[in-house]
């Protein structure tokens, strides 16, 4: 093996021991969730209860919205739905490790749409949440 061959497998070797002690704490960054497209119908959404056995939280795509909505279930009886549009310049949020967060100016909010760090000032919209008949019930 040459200086260059050994001067570029070094690197490589060292490219790949970063990434593998990167990943741990990048897949450590995102939560779990799933995905569940619908559509509104008379200004309501309806979403099995059993989608939460899965994941306790959705997030949700409605036909016809820019933004996607989070639906978080606290307990059996508790959800919180949150509207993923960044208060401060209208940015879509993703789900973050303890909330959600702004990928354009850095704004966090917490698991309840308030919040953590700036720019944003303003809570994230929330919608009503209700139960019935094993669906939960999201007005908008
Ligand atoms: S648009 Fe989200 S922090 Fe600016």
């Amino acid at each position: 093996m040459n200086r260059k061959d050994f001067i570029k497998a070094s690197c490589n070797f060292c490219l790949l021991g970063t990434a593998a002690m990167l990943l741990p704490n990048l897949t450590g960054c995102s939560p779990s969730y799933s995905v569940f497209s619908t559509e509104k119908k008379n200004n309501e959404l309806q979403l099995p209860l059993s989608l939460f056995e899965k994941n306790p939280l959705q997030i949700v795509r409605v036909k016809g919205m820019n933004f996607d909505i989070a639906v978080q279930q606290k307990d059996k009886e508790n959800y919180t739905a949150l509207l993923l549009q960044c208060t401060h310049a209208d940015n879509e949020l993703v789900p973050a490790q303890s909330g959600y967060s702004c990928s354009l100016h850095g704004s966090q909010f917490n698991q309840d749409g308030k919040v953590i760090k700036g720019p944003a000032e303003a809570s994230l919209k929330k919608y009503k949440t209700t139960i019935s008949n094993n669906y939960l019930i999201i007005t908008i």
